[in-house]
Formats: C-alpha cells, structure tokens, sequence
C-alpha cells in the first residue's frame, strides 16, 4: 500500500484528532516499527508497518464503519437544511472522512444505523437483490391480530398501490397499544409505517434493532457510536455475498 502521513493514518481510527496525533508524537508516543517517529508528517506504510499509540497497535482500515443508536430529531443525511443530521453525532475526525448513512431511518425513528464511507458494500447491503434482514421494534394504536401476520406474510399492496413484498410480524404484546416486531427484506420510503398504517394499526415508536445479522449494541446509548469489530464487518460482507 502507499505511503501515508502518520497523521492522516492515526486520524481515520477516529479516536484521535490531527491535533492530537502532533502533540503524541511530540511526547514520543507514536513508535513506527519501534522507533519513535519525529514528526507527524513522516509517512508509513500503515499495511506493512507496525505503528503504535500510547502502547496500543493501531489496526489500520481502509474504510471506517461506524454503528450508531440513532436518536429522535436527526436527519439520515449528510446535510440538510431542515435540521440536525446524524452526522452531527460524530466527532469531527470521523465527519471529515467523508461517512454517510447506510440507508435512511426516518427523523423520528431510533435505533441501528450503520455508517460508513465504503460506497460498494453499503450498496449491496441496501439492494432488494439480496434480502438483507432489517428488523424493527414497533409500538401501534391498537389491537394486533394473527390476521395482521397474514397478511403481512403473504405481502400486501396499499391503497397509493405501494407493492410491498412478504414480510415478518411478530406480536409481543396486544392491548390498546400493541408491540412487535417487523422483519423487512426491502426498504421502501416509510415502509414499516406505511404497511401497518394500512392494517389500520398507525405507528407511535419506532425502532430498528437488527440488520442482517448485527443486532443494535445495547451498550450504546441513544446517540452514541462504535466502530464495527473485523468480525462485524466480515459478517456483512458475507451476507452482501
Ligand atoms: N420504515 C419506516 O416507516 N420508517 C423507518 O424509519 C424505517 C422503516
């Protein structure tokens, strides 16, 4: 691989900013192959070398993946004039390496977002050719019934003639207000709450917590990220396959 700035390279780990790449390696604390490096600017191949932070090995990536729990109130784009956008949830080092959303939750759904800024991956995730899971948590107005299942299985078309494909409804609970959860394997402009607005059942929460096979890291609050594990990472790429 080509030779990079030890600042860019340490900088797209998103745990550091240039800035403070500069005053690490003025303490010493940024060892190429062992050696301390002298300045910020000196260039490593960060593929065949060793390059250490404060004692820690650096995994260098060619493209960052970000897991954020999305709150209420923020816009799935990279800038909108409208509002706040989940890229305002970044620390500015990992905005400025160019991340976008990986699909779109609605200003008002919560939960699992992926970020990234590797194009062709993201974009075999979101192809209806490969039937990526992505599953949501749902609180509705109104009593679910093994009806709605039914007809949730055997695909619906709606009133504005909206195709919708077979899909998963399983119920948690039945009340005045119902819960469940729905499994889609496409992703069509407000689709979950477009389908169970049908059934008559109109969506108060909204959440997605599972997309193929990564589920939302509890551990996150809302708002707060975390860059996918290499095993994470190699799980998508596999069901993109
Ligand atoms: N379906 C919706 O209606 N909204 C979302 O944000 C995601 C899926």
């Amino acid at each position: 691989m080509e030779k990079q700035r030890l600042d860019k390279i340490i900088a797209s780990t998103g745990k550091w900013s240039r800035r403070e790449v500069k005053a690490l390696v003025r303490q010493g604390r940024v060892l190429v192959d062992g050696v301390p490096a002298r300045s910020a600017e000196d260039k490593a191949d960060p593929l065949a070398s060793e390059i250490t932070v404060n004692g820690e090995l650096l995994t260098y990536r060619k493209y960052t993946w970000v897991m954020l729990n999305k709150p209420a109130g923020y816009l799935s784009a990279t800038e909108d004039g409208r509002g706040p956008t989940v890229l305002d949830l970044l620390p500015p080092e990992l905005k400025k390496q160019g991340l976008f959303p990986v699909g779109r939750l609605d200003k008002d759904t919560e939960g699992l977002l992926l970020l990234t800024n590797e194009g062709g991956l993201a974009h075999d995730l979101l192809s209806p050719r490969h039937h990526v899971e992505k599953v949501y948590y749902t609180r509705v107005a109104g009593r679910l019934t093994e009806e709605d299942c039914r007809a949730f299985a055997a695909g619906m078309t709606l009133d504005d003639g909206l195709v919708c494909q077979s899909a998963g409804l399983e119920i948690l609970s039945v009340g005045e207000e119902s819960e469940a959860h729905v499994t889609l394997r496409e992703g069509k402009f407000h689709q979950v709450k477009r389908m169970l607005a049908f059934r008559g059942k109109p969506v108060l929460y909204l959440e997605r917590v599972r997309m193929g096979n990564l589920p939302l890291d509890l551990s996150l609050s809302r708002g707060e990220h975390r860059f996918l594990t290499p095993e994470e990472l190699e799980g998508l790429r596999h069901i993109s396959h």
